[in-house]
């Protein structure tokens, strides 16, 4: 295993002493997040833990079945108690970029609604100033072509010097690549983003802007894995 997959390794394992017999648990999307689903889905089976699970991507919905991990609608719950999920890219302030994996909505949806939000990160993510990770920004396919315009502009506002903004394709094809929610992607090359609050102020404000990577003071906890072992940090 490379050092970052064994990173992510251990953080997924540190995540799950968040996890108490009775909660309801948001469960994020990406590679982190399906070893943290996996190694959840291993409690469950040999120790009884007793809980239930609320994902944030088809992916993820398939990778709890598989681990035997008990899931609920997200329509039939009142409050999520801990979202554990992955991160693009975290700086000193917990501020986030997330979407990697194309799944930002949905993740900033069961973040904003879970008491607690739990990041597991490779020490590769940890970062002085997001930006070098491209910002997802999820857009409706309605006219996206305009508004990938006023999402320039709107970076552009925000400080960023040189945005270079692209439609997210499948693979090497020309075919957008389509979120769960049936959005698509405009990936936002920034270098730096100086001043991420106003970023996702800009952004949200757009017609056409269904949600953005930005997530703001979302996160609580963060888990960064080592190669022999993890460390918490709290804000
Ligand atoms: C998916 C995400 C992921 O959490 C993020 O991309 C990190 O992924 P990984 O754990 O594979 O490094 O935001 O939309």
């Amino acid at each position: 295993m490379s050092s970052a997959s064994e990173q992510k390794a251990n953080a997924a394992i540190a995540a799950l002493d968040y996890v108490e017999d009775g909660m309801t648990v948001g469960l994020g999307s990406g590679s982190t997040s399906a070893l943290f689903v996996q190694a959840l889905g291993q409690l469950v089976r040999e120790e009884g833990l007793k809980i239930q699970g609320v994902p944030t991507s088809a992916d993820t919905e398939a990778i709890a079945r598989d681990s035997g991990v008990p899931l609920v609608p997200v329509e039939h719950v009142a409050k999520i108690d801990v979202a554990v999920d992955g991160a693009d890219e975290v700086d000193g302030r917990f501020r986030l970029i997330k979407g990697g994996g194309g799944c930002l909505l949905r993740e900033k949806i069961i973040a904003d609604s879970a008491d607690l939000m739990v990041v597991m990160v490779d020490e590769t993510k940890l970062v002085a100033r997001l930006g070098a990770f491209p910002l997802p920004v999820e857009v409706d396919p309605f006219g996206f072509t305009l508004t990938a315009r006023k999402v320039y502009e709107a970076l552009r506002r925000a400080g960023v010097a040189r945005p270079d903004v692209q439609l997210r394709r499948l693979g090497d094809g020309l075919d957008p690549f389509i979120t769960d929610g049936g959005n698509y992607i405009l990936d936002c090359a920034c270098t730096e983003i100086p001043d991420p609050d106003l970023a996702a102020a800009e952004l949200i404000d757009l017609p056409g802007v269904v949600e953005h990577g930005l997530f703001i003071d979302l996160a609580r906890i963060v888990i960064v894995g080592e190669d022999d072992g993890a460390r918490v940090m709290e804000l």
